[in-house]
């Protein structure tokens, strides 16, 4: 397969076409997401609740991130691969945001990195963009809002909630982001997002006018059995299967039946091992 670039997913949003992304931790989930039509694999700072088994996404750092983001990429070399900025990484300072920035994209050779974007972060964008790095604002839910928030919850559901979310949308797309991620948002704010932006709008749990989509891996291969959101629909029973697998293991080992005779080495006679050398 030829390397993706962010520009094939300006082409498809040119043709009216929608694309796809799914998280992704590890170097063997992205060996087998690589073969598949996916278009994007985000190294979501929800690895800090999927692969830590944190309750929030506030503790990840960036070490963390850069590492599994680089072993997606050596699993997908091909794909194009996005990376979270994780908490406080971009926060504190402009300076900060591109020094992490620039690891995300050199260090992991992510394709673009994605920021948690409220006003204060309009400029973070523009300077990352003028250091030539593709930034995808993520607005809307804002999970590393926790603290402030106190939980989870819907965005742009009330009318003037969603004029202001629009607003920060299109001052995103001004500064030079590449695309816009709106997590848990009304389905008529991001239609509306949609035809007011020039750059690819994405959803996650934002409803069917987004040009793009992405859910968590585990939702949708059925291997968190934890709370997930109404819009993370299941493609699989992974969990289930995994579960069978391991039982079915277990039964072989204490009843015996595992291992066999071809799955055992042997003592060679010496003349033999000899010529086998
Ligand atoms: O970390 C994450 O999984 C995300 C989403 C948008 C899916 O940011
Ligand atoms: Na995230």
């Amino acid at each position: 397969m030829k390397k993706q670039k962010v520009a094939d997913l300006y082409e498809k949003k040119k043709n009216s076409e929608r694309f796809s992304l799914i998280t992704c931790y590890d170097y063997t989930m992205a060996r087998i997401l690589s073969k598949t039509g996916v278009d994007m694999l985000l190294t979501g700072d929800s690895a800090s609740q999927m692969v830590l088994g944190e309750n929030n996404t506030l503790n990840i750092s960036v070490d963390m991130l850069i590492a599994l983001t680089k072993a997606v990429r050596r699993g997908a070399p091909d794909k194009l691969v996005a990376a979270d900025m994780p908490f406080m990484s971009y926060q504190p300072s402009i300076e900060r945001a591109l020094i992490n920035a620039g690891r995300f994209a050199a260090e992991a050779e992510a394709d673009a990195v994605k920021i948690e974007s409220g006003w204060p972060q309009v400029e973070t964008v523009r300077a990352a963009a003028e250091s030539g790095i593709c930034v995808i604002a993520h607005i809307g839910l804002r999970p590393q809002s926790i603290g402030l928030k106190g939980r989870p919850k819907a965005e742009g559901t009330y009318a003037e909630d969603a004029a202001d979310l629009i607003r920060l949308a299109l001052a995103l797309e001004h500064a030079g982001a590449g695309f816009i991620l709106l997590e848990a948002a009304a389905r008529e704010t991001a239609e509306l997002m949609q035809q007011k932006l020039s750059i690819p709008l994405i959803g996650c749990g934002a409803g069917p006018a987004c040009d793009g989509q992405v859910l968590v891996v585990n939702d949708v291969m059925g291997m968190f059995d934890g709370p997930s959101p109404k819009f993370a629909r299941k493609y699989a029973e992974i969990g289930a299967s995994i579960s069978a697998a391991a039982n079915a293991y277990h039964e072989d080992v204490i009843s015996g039946a595992y291992p066999q005779d071809n799955e055992c080495y042997h003592i060679k006679p010496r003349e033999k091992q000899k010529l086998d050398e």
